[in-house]
């Protein structure tokens, strides 16, 4: 298929760079579509682990790698990983990034971090990186652009506009320390000189790649319920996760996309605050989350724990029109005797529902209805799957009518079965 999307499932970090990088492996060209350094994807190849927040994951295998417009760039973030491929061979010239992507600059990251502290205890629990923030004021049309430091006077200029608004807002609003205009234009002129060779037209690049029959992919990064207009709001990010995301945030149209892969982990895992119905009560949720190395890549925060949910995941198969599934990390369920899937929710005053609640207070009093299955114990490293393993599997497919095409049996990148 030319042009795929791959997308997360879940709640975000579903294994979409282990995925990503095993398909970059026959592709043409991967395109990050949204989002920013919010995002940690780990990659095991050949014994080297990468952990990347702003870079497509098809750089590990030094595919030709797209930043596009819907995406908010950290100009530090990006430029440390930059060095970092160059630190490991890669030559970084396969990097390409949008001029319409924004910058997260330093007073967003400073407001992200005050407005959680402000909230306490209804705080969304970001990852405190200017994610929000910075969407807020591409929305409000007084961002900076990436293309806006190819001119310093220009740049120069944004940055004294906006600075003379966030500093009342820092100062008055957030009680911090406002940010001093000179050392502040110098440090991203001093970026500007190294982003600009990255600079390119991406719409351009991917549109074109498409029609002479290139393999693109198209990579979402956080996951499906994180979408912020059909996520589980107001706990989501700022950017369209879903596929449909992929053609705004590149700039192609939908009739240009192949194919849609959901990512999903063989169980769930959230990370920060919000409703989480298979969420796992007592010792099983910590066995999980030491079975499945589940810290955050970005923050280290620990990651709540929960059963494989198939309403959400039928949700997801709806929101992204997936069109076949990686079902990643099975071998971590091999831990556990009896394996509970959850196949419905159970409403407020008892009605059951297979479909995922479209008003939140339903969702957030939804409660699991669960099908036990067998576990297995053995390890999931040769050809065919166990009985027990095929049998979760194909309860998956069945109840979501989507072929499961892909399951991880490992973090590094050979430990895929392909059905
Ligand atoms: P992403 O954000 O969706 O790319 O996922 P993350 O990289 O944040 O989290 C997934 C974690 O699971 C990473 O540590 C991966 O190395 C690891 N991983 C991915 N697939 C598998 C798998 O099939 N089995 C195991 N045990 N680990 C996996
Ligand atoms: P990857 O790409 C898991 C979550 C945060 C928080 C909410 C909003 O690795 O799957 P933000 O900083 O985006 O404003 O935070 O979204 N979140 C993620 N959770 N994996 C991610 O990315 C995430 N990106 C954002 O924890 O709840
Ligand atoms: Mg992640």
């Amino acid at each position: 298929m030319p042009s795929t999307v791959v997308v997360g499932a879940q709640w975000g970090d579903e294994g979409k760079g282990k995925i990503v990088d095993l398909l970059a492996q026959e592709s043409d060209v991967v395109c990050r579509y949204q989002g920013g350094p919010n995002a940690g994807h780990t990659i095991v190849a050949g014994g080297a682990t990468w952990k990347l927040r702003q870079m497509p994951s098809g750089v590990v295998s030094g595919t030709t790698s797209v930043i596009g417009a819907g995406c908010v760039v950290d100009a530090q973030v990006f430029l440390d990983e930059i060095d970092l491929l160059r630190e490991r061979g890669i030559d970084p010239s396969i990097v390409v990034l949008s001029g319409n992507a924004h910058l997260i600059m330093p007073w967003h990251v400073t407001i992200d971090q005050a407005s959680e502290r402000r909230l306490g205890s209804l705080q969304i629990g970001t990852t405190r990186r200017g994610i929000g923030p910075t969407y807020a004021d591409k929305a409000s049309r007084i961002g900076i652009r990436v293309q806006d430091v190819l001119d310093p006077k220009i740049l120069r200029q944004k940055i004294e506009v906006a600075l003379a608004e966030k500093n009342v807002w820092l100062e008055r609003v957030y009680g911090v320390e406002p940010i001093e205009l000179e050392e502040l234009a110098a440090r991203y002129e001093g970026y500007a000189q190294r982003l600009r060779p990255y600079l390119a037209d991406t719409s351009l690049l991917v549109d074109r790649a498409i029609r002479e029959g290139k393999q693109v992919l198209l990579e979402g990064a956080h996951g499906t319920l994180l979408d912020i207009d059909h996520g589980t709001y107001p706990f989501v990010t700022s950017s369209p996760t879903v596929a449909g995301g992929a053609c705004t945030g590149i700039g192609i149209g939908p009739t240009r996309i192949d194919s849609v892969i959901g990512v999903a982990k063989a169980y769930v895992t959230r990370v920060g605050a919000g409703p989480f119905p298979t969420e796992i009560e007592g010792p099983d949720q910590d066995r999980m989350r030491e079975l499945g190395g589940e810290f955050g890549t970005v923050t280290g925060r620990e990651r709540r724990c929960g059963w494989l949910d198939l309403v959400a995941l039928r949700c997801a198969v709806r929101l992204n029109g997936i069109t076949s599934i990686a079902l990643t990390k099975l071998d971590v369920l091999a831990a556990f005797d009896r394996v509970p899937v959850c196949t419905a929710y159970e409403l407020r005053g008892g009605a059951r529902t297979d479909e995922f609640p479209e008003h939140q207070s339903d969702f957030h009093s939804a409660r699991p209805v669960y099908e036990v299955l067998d576990g297995w114990s053995s390890e999931l490293g040769g050809e065919e799957l166990p009985d027990a393993a095929r049998r979760y599997v194909e309860f998956v497919e069945k109840l979501l009518d989507v072929e499961v095409s892909w399951v991880g049996t490992g973090a590094e990148r050979e430990q895929v079965l392909v059905r």
